[in-house]
C-alpha cells in the first residue's frame, strides 16, 4: 500500500473505459444503459452512484482509513445525512462549540423530529459521561472548534463512547486527513466540509463522510439516496483535484501559521493569540498528542480600544470573507460575521467578543501576510495609540 502523500494523487482506478485517461472523467449522464431489462447493471441512475462520485468517495474512504465514502453537495448535506441515522426519542450528546449552521440543523431541524440534545464540554470528560442516558446514541463533536480552536481528544471520547456503546461522529473539517484520521482514534464516523481544505480554493461547496462499519455505511448510502443531496460529477471532479495538492497545500499552511502566530504575539495591539500549537495549554497537550499538525487557523484578539473592524478593512492582500482552508488567506470578524446569529450573551459566553478575529492561513509568501498584518496593526494603533500602550502596562 502506497504512503497517505501518494494515496492523495492516485486514488483507486476506476478501469470502466478503454481510453486511458489519467483523471477519471466526469461522467455527465444520469442513466445508463441497460444490456437486458433483467441485467444486473453496476451503474443506472445519477443520485445512486455515479463512477466520477464513486472515485472520489473511495479516495476519501481510503484517506481516512474507513470503509466506505460518500460525497454530499455540502457539508451540511452530509450532516443531515449522518444525523438522519437516528430516529425519534434517540439522544445526542453535542460539543458546545460545533459550527454554527449544526446548531441550527439540531435546533430548528431535528429537534422537529424529536431528536434530543445535550451541549457538553467536550474538554470535560466528567460532563460527557454525566449527559450519558439511556436513549443516548451518540457523541459528536469538532475534533478543532470554530472560532477559539479548542482541540477534543478523539482518543478519549471514543473510549467513553465505546464503554456505553455510542456512536464517535468527529467533524474533521478544520484539519483534514493530512492532520488527524479521526478513525484510527476511536471515531465511528467521519465527516467534512469538503468546501475547506479538502477542495482547498473556495470555488466548490462539498461534504464528505467516512464510515468505519458496513453495516453503518449502509445505512448512510441509503440515506444519501433517498435524500438525494449528492454531489455533482463536476464538484466530484473539483473536489478530487483538490486532494491531489492537500499535502503540498497543508504543509504551507502549517509554516505559514507558525510565523504569524509568532509575529502576532510580538505585536503589543494583540491581546491574545488562539492556535492549538501555543505550548503550555490543554489545547497542546491533546493536539501534540492526536494531530500530526495544528492547524492552519490562527485567532486573536486585539486590544480592547483598538477597532478591530478598521483593522480587516484595512488589509489589502488578506481578504474580508467567512470560510477557510483555501490557498488564499481569509479573516473575518465572527460578531459581525460566521457567528452573527448567536445573540451577544451567546457570543460573549463563547469567547467572541468585538475584538475577537479569525484568520485562515492561505499559501502565500509569509512575508506579504506578515506586512499586511503589520501595516493593518500600525493602521489600528495609530488610530487609538493610548490603548495600545495604556493596556499593554
Ligand atoms: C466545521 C464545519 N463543519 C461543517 C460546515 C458546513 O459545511 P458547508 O458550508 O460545506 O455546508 C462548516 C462550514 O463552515 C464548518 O466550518
Amino acid at each position: 500500500m502506497s504512503e497517505f502523500d501518494t494515496k492523495l494523487v492516485h486514488g483507486k482506478s476506476q478501469n470502466d473505459n478503454n481510453t486511458g485517461a489519467v483523471n477519471v472523467p466526469i461522467y455527465n449522464s444520469t442513466t445508463y444503459i441497460y444490456p437486458k431489462a433483467d441485467s444486473k447493471v453496476r451503474w443506472d441512475y445519477e443520485r445512486s452512484g455515479n463512477p466520477t462520485r464513486n472515485y472520489l468517495e473511495d479516495q476519501i474512504a481510503s484517506l481516512e482509513n474507513g470503509v466506505r465514502g460518500f460525497a454530499f453537495s455540502s457539508g451540511m448535506a452530509a450532516i443531515h445525512a449522518v444525523l438522519a441515522l437516528f430516529k425519534p426519542g434517540d439522544h445526542i450528546i453535542i460539543s458546545s462549540t460545533i459550527y454554527g449552521g449544526t446548531f441550527r440543523l439540531v435546533n430548528e431541524f431535528f429537534k422537529r423530529w424529536h431528536l434530543e440534545f445535550t451541549k457538553v464540554d467536550t474538554q470535560n470528560y466528567q460532563e460527557v459521561e454525566d449527559a450519558i442516558k439511556p436513549n443516548t446514541k451518540a457523541i459528536y463533536f469538532e475534533t478543532v472548534s470554530n472560532p477559539l480552536l479548542k482541540v477534543t481528544s478523539v482518543k478519549h471520547i471514543s473510549k467513553i463512547a465505546r464503554k456505553h456503546n455510542l456512536l464517535t461522529i468527529v467533524d474533521n473539517t478544520f484539519l483534514s486527513p493530512y492532520l488527524q484520521r479521526p478513525l484510527d482514534l476511536g471515531a465511528d464516523i467521519v465527516i467534512h466540509s469538503a468546501t475547506k481544505y479538502l477542495s482547498g480554493h473556495s470555488d466548490v461547496c462539498a461534504g464528505v463522510v467516512v464510515c468505519k462499519n458496513k453495516q453503518i455505511g449502509e445505512q448512510i448510502y441509503f440515506n444519501q439516496n433517498a435524500i438525494g443531496s449528492t454531489l455533482s460529477p463536476e464538484d466530484c471532479s473539483l473536489v478530487r483535484r483538490g486532494i491531489q495538492t492537500l499535502a503540498v497545500r497543508m504543509d504551507r499552511h502549517l509554516s505559514n501559521s507558525k510565523l504569524i502566530v509568532e509575529f502576532l504575539q510580538s505585536r503589543d495591539e494583540v491581546s491574545r493569540v488562539y492556535y492549538p500549537g501555543i505550548p503550555g495549554t490543554r489545547n497542546f497537550k491533546i493536539a501534540s498528542e492526536e494531530l500530526d499538525g495544528f492547524g492552519g487557523i490562527v485567532s486573536f484578539e486585539l486590544k480592547r480600544g483598538l477597532d478591530a473592524k478598521a483593522f480587516v478593512e484595512h488589509l489589502n492582500l488578506i481578504q474580508l470573507a467567512v470560510s477557510l482552508g483555501a490557498v488564499e488567506s481569509l479573516i473575518e470578524l465572527p460578531y459581525k460575521m460566521s457567528h452573527a446569529e448567536l445573540s451577544t450573551k451567546e457570543q460573549l459566553a463563547a469567547g467572541i467578543n468585538h475584538q475577537f478575529l479569525r484568520l485562515s492561513v492561505g499559501i502565500e509568501d509569509p512575508r506579504d501576510l506578515i506586512n499586511d498584518l503589520a501595516q493593518g496593526l500600525d493602521y489600528v494603533s495609530s488610530l487609538n495609540p493610548e490603548s495600545v500602550v495604556k493596556a499593554s502596562r
